[in-house]
């Protein structure tokens, strides 16, 4: 069988750069197992932004460090397989993590300040990062951190400033030098822009799509905000209680969302002020998510659902809807019609 992550196979354009197969992560805690990520599949493309988008506490950073060998293996238990360039990230040893860590893969979080050393310049730190993975003369290395910050749009006079000298946008960017500086074929960004302001936001997503085009950069960019999904990605993934329960392109999720909950949340957004629904942060919508403690048979989304019916108290296999459009539900609208007696959710067929 063509194995599409076989070692031979991992420069065709075509195949995913990354995907995670049925990714599970339990937490062991005084309190019980914290069922965090429930079997997740998430293939992201070359070159693609791809979106994971819910709640929060749904599981993001979660389904992030695991792909990047970042929980703590005592406290933890994780499983499946992430495949990335022929080899199943999960069964790697720490040594050979280090050497993906940061040059093949890398990640950005959401508040820069935290990852930033406030004792170091930042052409001193993005340095570092370029000399954790190859060995350069240290005018090399000057020369290299210049057109860094140049890509990202800072003047190269930044190398000399502190980070708190920076503003949050600043700062962001410098984080993404940093990311970028080995030229990954991965950049994980977490929630990148949720703690700056909206025009800020929209400039360092637009950095993140140039750099896409620039440098043939796949993006996994974690978020819970709508405007970004429109906006900014090709695909989206939708996560619930540890599930994906939705995977679209961002065009056919905004039109044509299908799962209840990706529905409920479209549907229940007030439209027409700032650009309608992909502008907004996810709302509130009724019920509970489920807490992490309790793993049940049948669908998570049933306590919520307004579709749900008998045959949710087993848990709905993947959907293809067509054209790489996959649905975690028995009854996703548009395809199959509400079973009788169940009342739609409002617009949803
Ligand atoms: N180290 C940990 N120990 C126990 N539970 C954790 C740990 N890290 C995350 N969790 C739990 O896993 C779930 C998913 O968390 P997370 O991935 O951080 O959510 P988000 O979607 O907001 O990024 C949450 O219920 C969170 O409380
Ligand atoms: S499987 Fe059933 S309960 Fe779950 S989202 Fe679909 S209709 Fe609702
Ligand atoms: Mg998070």
């Amino acid at each position: 069988m063509n194995d599409p992550f076989s070692p031979e196979n991992t420069q065709d354009p075509a195949s995913p750069v990354l995907r995670a197969e049925d990714l599970r992560c339990d937490f062991l805690t005084v309190e019980g197992i914290v069922y965090a990520v429930n079997g997740i599949n998430l293939s992201i493309g070359r070159a693609e932004i791809h979106g994971l988008v819910g709640e929060s506490g749904c599981g993001k950073s979660v389904t992030s460090r695991a792909i990047m060998g970042l929980l703590d293996r005592k406290h933890s238990r994780v499983k499946g397989a992430v495949f990335f360039d022929g080899k199943n990230l999960l069964g790697l040893s720490e040594r050979e993590l280090r050497e993906i860590r940061g040059k093949r893969i890398s990640m950005v979080f959401q508040d820069p300040l935290n990852s930033l050393s406030p004792l170091e310049t930042v052409g001193r730190q993005i340095a570092e990062a370029i000399s954790n993975h190859y060995d350069l003369a240290k005018d090399e290395l000057n020369k290299r951190t210049a057109v860094l910050l140049e890509r990202v749009g800072l003047h190269p006079g930044a190398a000399k400033q502190y980070p708190f000298e920076l503003s949050g946008g600043m700062q962001q960017r410098v984080m993404i030098a940093q990311g970028i500086s080995c030229e990954p074929d991965l950049l994980i960004a977490d929630e990148p822009t949720t703690a700056l302001d909206v025009t800020i936001q929209a400039q360092v997503l637009d950095l993140l799509k140039k750099l896409r085009e620039e440098l043939s950069l796949s993006v996994l960019l974690i978020t819970h905000n709508f405007a970004v999904v429109a906006e900014t990605c090709d695909r989206v993934s939708v996560m619930y209680a540890g599930y994906i329960v939705e995977t679209a392109t961002a065009g056919e999720f905004i039109r044509n969302a299908a799962h209840p909950y990706s529905r409920a949340l479209i549907d229940c957004i007030p439209r027409g002020q700032g650009g309608g629904a992909a502008r907004q942060p996810l709302p509130v919508i009724q019920g509970f998510p489920m807490r992490h403690y309790d793993r049940p048979a049948g669908c998570p989304f049933a306590p919520r659902c307004p579709r749900a019916e008998k045959a949710c108290g087993e848990l709905p296999r993947p959907r293809d809807l067509g054209g790489g459009h996959l649905v975690l539900c028995h009854h996703p609208a548009g395809e199959a019609p509400a079973p009788e007696g169940i009342p739609s959710p409002k617009g949803a067929v």
